[in-house]
Parts: structure tokens; sequence; C-alpha cells
């Protein structure tokens, strides 16, 4: 049922402040300012090392777990999509732990990835969001997301909730691992309670989102760009329009559009930059002006503080609540949903199952 809205997806875009709170609900614990995982057979504090493996959206969820259990945890973190990690020969070696994201708990290729990871003796964790799937049957650490069944082909809550699963795992491995301090942990968690109602207030955009998608909707070629954490958002983004509105789209780390990219730019490819206040923000906009200087119009995603630095030349601004850079990632996944979304009515497509894909792939 799709309640009062149009389609699926924009039901479950706006059921992420609840869900978030219920998955976070089922791994903080507020009062202590502590996180709880469910506790595993083996030791978590003996991992050495983490390998993870998925596909799409849930690959991106992953790409930011890297930045936040290298951060926190100080543990190497390797990641592949699950079709090449299969066939290159990964090295596995004792003490690793392989970490599988899925929605559905049934991806063909992630599910053959982690029968191969267990093969070579690691540790298997599995975040997914559908309980009775058989990745969740055949993990040893099953760290599930409580979004709900998800409908529309495009992914969106089950990201959001992977993103809150994943932070917590983080916290925890840090913990258990001697590299966090109570306290740490306290304002980490006192962080992580506020996403809800950050993903709240950045939904508010909606309308200003809904505006300036015939813009979007008449370009050929779209790039997004972010840096750190949010490189993944940028990749997450153009996914997203791809999928459902057809426009070509790329996402890239900000940082490397002078290597290439910027040659696509000139006044017809909009670039949409994510770049949250904190300490990649200067970077970011400087790559920002080096778009700006070569005639590319900019959508800027940032906060107020940093919309009034850097707002003035962009094509326009979407006005994110300032929160802490950890968040980030999951509160400016929102407007980035929102905008595909909101491209994918102007063109007119179907939204809820989008020609060519399936919600879940069961074949290699
Ligand atoms: O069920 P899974 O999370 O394993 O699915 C992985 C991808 O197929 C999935 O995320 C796909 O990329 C989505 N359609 C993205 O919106």
């Amino acid at each position: 049922d799709k309640g009062n809205h149009r389609h699926f997806m924009l039901k479950e875009i706006y059921e992420q402040p609840v869900v978030v709170a219920q998955t976070l609900g089922s791994y903080l614990r507020p009062l202590e300012g502590r996180v709880s995982l469910p506790v595993p057979e083996f030791d978590l504090a003996g991992i050495r090392r983490v390998t993870i493996v998925a596909c799409g959206t849930s690959y991106y969820a992953g790409m930011v777990a890297k930045y936040w259990i290298e951060r926190f945890a100080r543990v190497p973190v390797e990641i592949d999509v699950a079709s090449e990690f299969r066939y290159r020969a990964p090295v596995l070696e004792e003490g690793g732990l392989a970490l599988f994201v899925s929605q559905s708990g049934e991806t063909a290729d992630t599910l053959a990835a982690l029968r191969h990871a267990r093969e070579g003796g690691q540790k298997i964790a599995v975040v997914v969001n559908v309980p009775t799937s058989t990745m969740a049957r055949e993990a040893d650490l099953l760290l599930p997301t409580h979004a709900g069944p998800e409908i529309g082909v495009a992914s969106t809550k089950a990201f959001t909730c992977q993103l809150a699963v994943l932070a917590a795992f983080a916290v925890n491995l840090a913990r258990d691992k001697g590299r966090l301090s109570a306290e740490e942990e306290r304002r980490i968690v006192r962080h992580l309670a506020e996403a809800p109602a950050a993903i709240n207030a950045a939904l508010a955009y909606d309308d200003a989102i809904e505006a300036m998608a015939g813009s979007i909707a008449q370009a050929r070629d779209v790039l997004y760009l972010g840096r750190g954490p949010d490189y993944p958002l940028a990749l997450e983004g153009a996914l997203k329009l791809k999928e459902i509105s057809y426009i070509h789209a790329e996402g890239y780390a900000a940082g490397e559009m002078k290597h290439g990219p910027i040659a696509l730019i000139d006044e017809h490819v909009p670039v949409i930059v994510l770049a949250p206040s904190g300490p990649l923000f200067e970077k970011t906009i400087s790559n920002m002006h080096e778009v700006q200087a070569r005639g590319g119009k900019v959508v800027l995603i940032s906060d107020y503080d940093g919309i009034a630095e850097a707002g003035d030349d962009c094509l326009a601004t979407i006005t994110m609540p300032k929160v802490h850079p950890l968040i980030a990632p999951i509160v400016y996944a929102i407007p980035v949903q929102l905008l595909a979304y909101h491209v994918a009515v102007v063109k007119g497509t179907d939204v809820d199952q989008p020609r060519n894909l399936a919600k879940s792939v069961t074949v290699e």
C-alpha cells in the first residue's frame, strides 16, 4: 500500500526517519552512551582485517563503512563488488572478517562471494534487510536492518538503514579493539541518535528539490561529486538517477575531476556537489570552483554555513541541516534520492519498476 504517496519509492523515502530510528534503536543504548551488537561466537577483538563485499547501492553503503571502520577501529578494510571479488583470487588470511551487505539477502553474486569467503576461512558478518533470507541464515554475525519491506526497485530506506548498522558496527569494533574511549563512544552515540531528526529536516526540502527537477530532467549527462565518506554518496546519487530517470550520470571523487572528467564540463552538464561543512569542505569547494570556471552549472548540497560561504554562483542550492560529519552520509542520502525521484517523475518513467531491472538479482 502506497498510502498517500504516488509511488512506493516516495513512500519509502519518507519512512526513513522512522526506520532509521528503529534500526538505530536496536544497536544503540543512548542512556549508557554505548553501542551494542549481537555477540558473535567469535572474538571481534581478534579481527585483523575486514573485507566488505556487496553489489549496487549496498556496495556504496559498504564504501562508506570502509571510511568509518578505518577511522575508528584502525582495522584495514578492503572492499569489492561481489562479481569481481569471486573471480580475482582474493587473499583471505586468518583473522579476517568478511562483511556482506544486502537488502534482499539473496543477490546471487553476493551469496556466492559469501560462500567463497567462508571456504577461505573468514568469519562471516551479514547486514541484511530480509531476516529470513539465505544470507541471514549463513551468517556468523547477523546484523539486521529494520527498514521493513522495500518495494521500489531503487533502494532508498534500505541504504540509510544499512549505514546506521554499519556505523554501529564500526564503533563496536573500535571499542572491542581498544581504540575508542568511553567518552568518544558516548559522543558518537549521541551524534548517531540525532540522525532521524536530521533526516526529517532534510525531507522538508522536498518541494525545493521538486522545483529544480525540471532543469535537471533536460540534461543528457549529470555528474555528482563528493569527498571522503560523501564520495560513495556521489556514486549512489548517479546510480539512482541512471536507474529511474535513464539519464546518464557519473559519480566522482571530487579530487579526481581534473584527472579526466573535467573535460566533459560545459553549460549543459549539471554537476551536483555534496559538500557538508567539515574537514573536507574547502577542498570540495575548490573542486567546485574548477567546474564553475569552465561554465559548469552547479547544484550545491550543503548546510547553511556551507551555502553562505560558497552558494553564490550556483544554479541552485539545497540546504541540509548542519550535522556532524559522521552522520552526513546518512542525511545527504535524502536529497540525492529525492532529486532522482522528481527527475524521473518529470520524465514520466515507471519509477517503481524501471526498465530492465529486477528488485532482487538472483542470477550471476
Ligand atoms: O538486495 P541487494 O542489496 O543485495 O541488491 C544489490 C543491488 O542489486 C541493488 O542495490 C541495486 O543496485 C538497486 N536497484 C539500487 O537502487
